[in-house]
């Protein structure tokens, strides 16, 4: 007897970011896919993962051969592992907190290092949920400081989206390193999404975003050339970055285009207007189609 196909639809649902990162790309989301090349990436490499939108949603559009995934903050990386191996024992883990004031202070009063793996991814998704606009701050001695984010409606986690990450990184590589040595090593015919902290758009705001060390105009400068060596490599990139002189001048004489985006994360609500980002492409490759 020749098996038949099974006529049942999967009921999985499309894995959706489980963080709320400072930079998503939730909302950018058609432009980038769009900017990417067509149909599927056989080797896909997000050097600056954060919340991963980008990633999830060329997985749920079945576009994810392999892939590698890193981010240099290791408290992140850590998380996305711990959902990656258990997402059923971080989601009770994060069940036993109440999401009031006086638990938000008692849970980011714990201290990671006594905490198991599951338990510290556990309260890096808490903390995400109940701090202020979902920041990520550190201070000086490593400690997170966002403050209690009095949300109205409590943030709740959602295990089915939580068992369907776990399903899309099953193949998937997750690496707490800085962006250059994982797009050296990324192959030709691989496809790169690159989302960098922001160069500043003023000269009052600060490069130092996401971890104490900070992105700086050096750090800038060697993504530029990392990602101008890429076409070269036979390897398509894709790359975001802030709409002002400085990338301008960094990557002129590639393909740049513009987006606008709602800039969401400012202490003050009259500066969260809409913005003009760049979305800068490597030449096209042969072999590749890129639209
Ligand atoms: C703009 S966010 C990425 C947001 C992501 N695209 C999303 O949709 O959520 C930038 C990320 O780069 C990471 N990062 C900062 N410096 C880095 C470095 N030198 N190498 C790798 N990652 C770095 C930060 O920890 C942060 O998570």
């Amino acid at each position: 007897m020749t098996p038949q196909p099974s006529k049942r639809r999967s009921t999985r649902p499309s894995p959706r970011p489980f963080l709320k990162w400072a930079g998503g790309k939730r909302a950018l989301l058609p432009q980038i896919l769009g900017a990417l090349p067509e149909g599927k990436f056989e080797f896909y490499v997000e050097p600056f993962l954060g919340g991963g939108a980008v990633f999830l949603e060329s997985f749920r559009t079945g576009r994810i051969g392999r892939a590698v995934l890193c981010d240099r903050n290791l408290e992140l990386v850590e998380t996305w592992r711990a959902v990656k191996t258990a997402p059923k024992t971080v989601f009770e883990l994060f069940g036993q907190w109440a999401q009031d004031k006086e638990s938000y202070y008692a849970v980011r009063a714990l201290e990671p290092a006594e905490l198991s793996p599951h338990a510290r991814a556990a309260r890096v998704i808490y903390l995400n949920r109940n701090g202020f606009n979902g920041l990520y701050r550190l201070n000086r001695s490593g400690g997170f400081n966002v403050p209690y984010g009095a949300y109205t409606r409590p943030q709740r986690l959602d295990l089915d989206n939580l068992l369907a990450v776990s399903h899309a990184l099953k193949s998937v590589e997750l690496v707490c390193e800085d962006f250059e040595s994982v797009l050296k090593a990324a192959p030709a015919g691989a496809v790169t999404y690159c989302d960098p902290p922001y160069w500043p758009a003023s000269k009052t705001a600060s490069f130092r975003d996401y971890d104490q060390r900070g992105f700086t105009g050096e750090d800038q400068q060697r993504l530029g050339a990392c990602f101008r060596e890429l076409g070269g490599r036979g390897i398509v990139g894709l790359l975001s970055n802030a709409d002002v002189p400085e990338t301008r001048a960094l990557y002129a004489g590639l393909e740049i285009g513009t987006v606008q985006c709602r800039r969401s994360i400012n202490r003050d609500g009259a500066k969260r207007g809409m913005v003009n980002e760049l979305l800068v492409r490597t030449p096209t490759v042969d072999g590749l189609k890129t639209p």
